[in-house]
């Protein structure tokens, strides 16, 4: 094959996005909203979620399975949608792969580092993301001054997955967690779990307009394009009809996965197919 040829397929092949389950789907969403070209093979790892509380050993054992699940998709990028993932495999996940890979915390804390202006910033997401301390690292390693407090916030997920979007429960829930974040007077806060931004007016009415959000699905997107564009591999063309532009894959409860996947992306999810994970 000539290497025009190879190079065209090569923008054309899909990029891989994973997470332990639905929340991923937050970014799927602002990457086909952004790059609207891009093929795209989503994984949710839902027979193994949730992540937020298991072990740096036992997330990467499943993202590295997951990774090579997706090579066999032939993707041209990998995206690790999963907060609690990119913080604690991106480096292992990196080091094995050579396409581009991303992760959806850098972004986020790049961006959150740009927007405070009294310099303290609050990160929310799960328990494993918040004891990891990768956010504080990276803000800390672009401006060492910045003071950043983690708050870890476990329920907002069964909440989310539950359709409580807007409810008083999640009103009483967010109060009580963000009371804190409040107290010490932050003016920017990171959303750092994939299903927060389903939430995000909750958290900003709670916060105050004084504070801004970021959303790390969006900033991920947004750089993702800057990359694929460097490395020359943005998809030139809209996919021809017919073809399945987003693919769908999970590891078990695919109609609970459809369902939900239909009440946030603007495109009907055809099929999720279930695959054992565990032989990868
Ligand atoms: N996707 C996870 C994250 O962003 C949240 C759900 C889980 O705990 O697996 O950290």
């Amino acid at each position: 094959m000539s290497a025009k040829r190879e190079q065209t397929e090569r923008k054309s092949a899909p990029i891989g996005v994973f997470d332990s389950g639905v929340g991923g789907l937050t970014v799927a969403r602002e990457i086909m909203r952004q790059i609207p070209n891009e093929r795209l093979v989503y994984f949710g790892d839902t027979a193994r979620v949730p992540y937020g509380n298991k072990s740096k050993e036992t997330v990467t054992k499943f993202s590295r399975q997951i990774v090579r699940f997706l090579e066999t998709q032939n993707v041209k990028a990998i995206v690790v949608a999963c907060n609690t993932a990119s913080a604690y495999a991106l480096d292992e996940i990196e080091q094995e792969l050579d396409i581009p890979v991303i992760g959806v915390v850098k972004p986020g804390a790049k961006v959150a580092a740009q927007a405070t202006r009294n310099g303290k910033v609050g990160v929310i997401a799960t328990a494993g993301t918040i004891s990891s301390k990768i956010y504080t690292e990276y803000i800390q390693g672009i401006n060492p001054d910045i003071y950043v407090v983690g708050k870890a916030c476990p329920l907002f997920v069964p909440l989310v997955e539950e359709g409580l979007l807007k409810d008083p429960v999640t009103d009483e829930i967010a109060m009580r967690y963000l009371s804190e974040l409040k107290d010490i007077d932050i003016d920017t806060l990171i959303l750092g779990c994939t299903h927060y931004p389903l939430i995000r007016s909750t958290i900003g009415r709670i916060m105050g307009e004084h504070v801004t959000l970021v959303n790390p699905a969006y900033e991920t997107a947004r750089e993702l394009k800057e990359l694929l564009e460097k490395e020359d591999l943005l998809n030139p063309m809209e996919p021809a009809l017919g073809t399945n532009q987003y693919q769908f894959y999970v590891s078990d409860a695919a109609d609970k996965f459809k369902t939900f996947a239909n009440s946030i992306l603007k495109y009907g999810i055809l099929s999720a197919k279930i695959i054992n994970i565990e032989e990868y």
